[in-house]
């Protein structure tokens, strides 16, 4: 059976991939909705090594959610806190990190992800309609998907980022299918 992108999944067998050579951490980016967490915990669990969500780990260290980070102290604050627990996730090795969708839209942010050495950024690309009617699906509070037409114009925003700091792009239906391209992808097979 097949894990549609945003499902959890409900069982993977473990350590079944090959570590990339030369690799300590795969980020991976793209849009709300991409299948980023997803992905990332299944990947991460094939490849026996640790999963790192930055909006959790913004969450675990404010002890507050991102909505209501962005509803007590405002998008820049949220922002602030986003870079800063980037740099000290992509201090750590043998991880799978999933980024939040506004991640690459600042340039610090991008400059930090392509002078992090041994680090594979992969894009999980897929349609703004597709992407939002996941999100919808999802039903996660999402502060910055609360207007759509503003959303529409930071994915357009976006796009030429996401694209600009990987160096894979993958476009998949399911969870299990993006795993195993991003497998092949850094193995070179891709
Ligand atoms: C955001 C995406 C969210 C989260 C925050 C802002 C964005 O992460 O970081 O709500 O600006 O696109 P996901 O992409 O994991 O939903």
């Amino acid at each position: 059976m097949s894990t549609a992108v945003l499902d959890m999944p409900t069982s993977t067998p473990t350590r079944t991939a090959i570590v990339p050579i030369g690799l300590d951490r795969i980020v991976l980016t793209g849009f709300m909705g991409s299948g980023k967490t997803t992905v990332g915990g299944l990947l991460a669990e094939q490849l026996g090594w640790r999963f790192l969500d930055l909006d959790h780990e913004i969450e675990r260290r404010a002890g507050r959610t991102v909505p209501q980070i962005f509803a007590e102290s405002g998008e820049q604050h949220f922002r602030r806190l986003e870079t800063a627990t980037l740099v000290s996730l992509l201090g750590q090795r043998r991880v799978v990190i999933a980024l939040g969708g506004g991640v690459p839209e600042e340039l610090g942010n991008r400059l930090l992800l392509e002078q992090t050495p041994r680090t594979a950024v992969v894009y999980l690309a897929a349609e703004f309609a597709t992407l939002i009617e996941r999100c919808r699906k999802q039903g996660i509070e999402r502060p910055v998907l609360a207007d759509e037409a503003i959303a529409a114009e930071r994915f357009a925003r976006r796009k030429p980022h996401y694209e600009r700091i990987s160096g894979h792009r993958i476009e998949s239906e399911t969870a299990e299918e993006s795993v195993r391209a991003v497998l092949e992808k850094l193995a070179g097979r891709g």
